[in-house]
């Protein structure tokens, strides 16, 4: 939920961590700070505001902090205000240690109360606050601030991504994880830390994930990792692909608008990836075939576009391999004891793999024995490490906080998973999968084609902007894409909007319908197109304002609508790969038309860590 960056080498540590910071910003931004140790006195010196980094950046730009060591911090507040007060870093009694922390520390009131009675005086009303006190606590009696850091992580109930730094060893940068991301940037003659790859790619491309419970000390020229319980850790770095341009707006007004743009592009690889011959292959999922084998049903979790991903799955798979898939959203998932068991394939789907109830979810899920696939975009994120076998989505950095690309990128690993699962139990001849798979490889250049179109569907949603209320209608395959395209609208433009099942409009929504509110139904050719256009009709009949998605060719829609956005044909499985395009860019142009802050929604944050 929060961007923490740390950095110790020979530069100016201000500036690498003002630029790794707003390369977090996505992952909260209520409010900013940053230390550094003072090369000249070895004092610690510390700003921070609310507010977006960029008013950091100006009181720095004021009052520069000189030091080729620091830490910072950019956050979402979990508990205490976003104010001066609560923003981070924290640091303890006598301002010699400093700490930076994305996670929640559940038992922090008690071990406040502990250490106010022992005469700590606490400044903040934050959970992190305790953990600088109890490091200052330990600190003592020649303990050095490695061991007093680990003492003091192992009183700590909850998650936590941490680092730290002391006036006292200005030579040293700690960090260390439980449940929040943290990762090690490896430079020459120089360290880093970071929440995430974005913040260090500026300055290298070599990253080490570090793992849950494990600890690391960094200098300019040395990188020593271990578990909180000491035991030493020697692990390699990765070299990410990304190049920082990838993290970048390359052109586009806003990240969102990038990532739609991107969609076509990125399935094009996945399909390069994923399909050799005529089969479906997965290098990085770990669970054994004959275990797949034997899944009988099959459980997707997730939360918000991630479960609306998880609702198309249900159709794809249930549809290609016949196996039985319920969906839950992850926060109902986790509290109501599901009926799993060995033969249980629990599907966990998260763009970040952070998600709190997600992470949660599948917890639960190994407890009662069912095998755990995620499908994530987050190479070495907590989800992904806590299951037996991972699809990564390849979306590249998602940096809008609506999700658009990983949101298709986890559709097409449903059909990859439903394609490969339907081989390995062999429900399906190889050639209707071959003829599948054919049919899956036009999608790119089907999305170019609606995308060609988007200054006309710009016109279109800019022509609506005014509207108080959005209605959005879909059947089967595409009453997930009713509620995508709704949750976009509502979470960008902040305008009230609801997803619906069409077939349930007799139901009550139909009590909504007037010359007042758009009425968004998705129609393109499919088994339920002729109820569709029933439906249409029942809206005309109430003078609601209609924009239909119809397919390229469609003759009859023209006699119930006017205004209409034309998605190329394709089979009605695959539908939801085009109609979202048009859903995510009437979104992102009424968002922009009502001057909202399309990236940084207000209230939202990239990565949901905390229930
Ligand atoms: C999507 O546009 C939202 N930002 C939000 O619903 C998001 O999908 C949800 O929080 C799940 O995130 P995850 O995929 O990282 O788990």
């Amino acid at each position: 939920m929060c961007g923490i960056v740390g950095y110790i080498g020979n530069r100016s540590a201000q500036d690498v961590l003002l630029g790794g910071l707003k390369r977090l910003e996505y992952r909260g931004y209520d409010s900013s700070g940053i230390s550094v140790i003072n090369s000249d006195n070895s004092k610690i010196s510390t700003q921070k505001s609310p507010g977006k980094i960029a008013v950091l950046e100006g009181l720095l730009k004021k009052k520069p902090l000189g030091g080729n060591l620091g830490i910072a911090h950019s956050r979402w507040a979990t508990h205490g205000a976003p104010n001066h007060i609560n923003a981070h870093p924290h640091a303890d009694c006598k301002k010699e240690i400093s700490i930076v922390h994305n996670g929640i520390i559940e038992n922090y009131e008690s071990l406040k109360t502990g250490l106010i009675k022992e005469g700590h005086h606490f400044l903040s009303q934050t959970d992190t606050e305790v953990i600088v006190h109890l490091i200052e606590k330990f600190y003592k009696n020649g303990a050095s601030l490695e061991e007093a850091v680990r003492k003091s992580l192992r009183l700590l109930a909850g998650s936590f991504a941490i680092g730290v730094i002391s006036s006292r060893e200005p030579d040293k940068l700690i960090g260390a994880r439980l449940g929040s991301p943290l990762i090690i940037g490896v430079g020459k003659d120089e360290n880093f830390l970071a929440s995430d790859v974005p913040a260090v790619l500026g300055s290298t491309k070599e990253v080490i994930f570090l793992e849950e419970n494990e600890m690391v000390v960094l200098s300019k020229d040395s990188v020593r990792i271990s578990s909180l319980s000491g035991k030493k850790v020697s692990r390699n770095p990765a070299h990410i692909s990304w190049d920082i341009a990838q993290a970048q707006k390359q052109g586009y007004k806003h990240f969102m608008l990038k990532e739609i743009n991107e969609q076509p592009k990125i399935i094009e690889n996945l399909l390069k990836m994923r399909i050799k011959g005529e089969k479906v292959i997965f290098d990085e999922q770990k669970i054994p075939e004959e275990k797949l084998k034997e899944i009988k049903n099959i459980f997707i979790v997730a939360c918000g576009t991630a479960y609306h991903a998880g609702m198309v799955g249900k159709y794809i798979i249930e549809s290609i391999c016949s196996i039985p898939v319920s969906v839950d959203v992850s926060s109902e998932f986790r509290y109501r004891n599901p009926l799993l068991d060995k033969n249980t394939l629990v599907i966990a789907v998260s763009q970040s793999g952070e998600t709190a109830d997600t992470l949660a979810g599948i917890k639960e899920a190994k407890k009662y024995g069912a095998r755990v696939l995620s499908i994530c975009n987050v190479l070495g994120s907590s989800l992904t490490r806590e299951s037996d076998g991972v699809i990564y989505t390849h979306a590249g950095p998602e940096m809008g906080v609506a999700s658009t690309k990983a949101y298709t990128a986890q559709l097409m690993a449903f059909y990859f998973l439903a394609f490969y699962l339907a081989e390995l139990k062999g429900v399906l001849p190889r050639e209707k999968i071959a003829q599948e798979l054919a049919e899956l490889k036009k999608i790119p250049h089907q999305q170019k084609d609606i995308l060609k179109d988007q200054a006309a569907i710009a016109i279109l949603a800019r022509r609506h902007s005014h509207l108080g209320s959005f209605l959005y209608l879909g059947r089967h395959v595409n009453f997930p894409s009713a509620l995508e395209g709704a949750l976009k609208l509502k979470e960008i433009s902040y305008i009230p909007a609801e997803g619906y099942a069409a077939g349930e409009m007799k139901h009550g929504p139909i009590a909504l319908i007037d010359e007042y509110r758009a009425v968004v139904c998705i129609c393109p050719q499919s088994h339920v197109y002729e109820k569709m256009i029933s439906n249409l009709q029942e809206i005309r009949a109430r003078r609601g304002k209609i924009i239909a998605i119809a397919s390229l060719g469609d003759k009859k829609i023209k006699e119930q609508v006017k205004e209409i956005i034309y998605i190329p044909l394709c089979s009605e499985i695959f539908s939801p790969l085009l109609v979202v395009l048009p859903l995510q860019l009437i979104a992102y142009h009424i968002a922009v038309k009502r001057g909202c802050d399309v990236d940084q929604p207000r209230n939202l944050a990239k990565s949901v860590t905390v229930e």
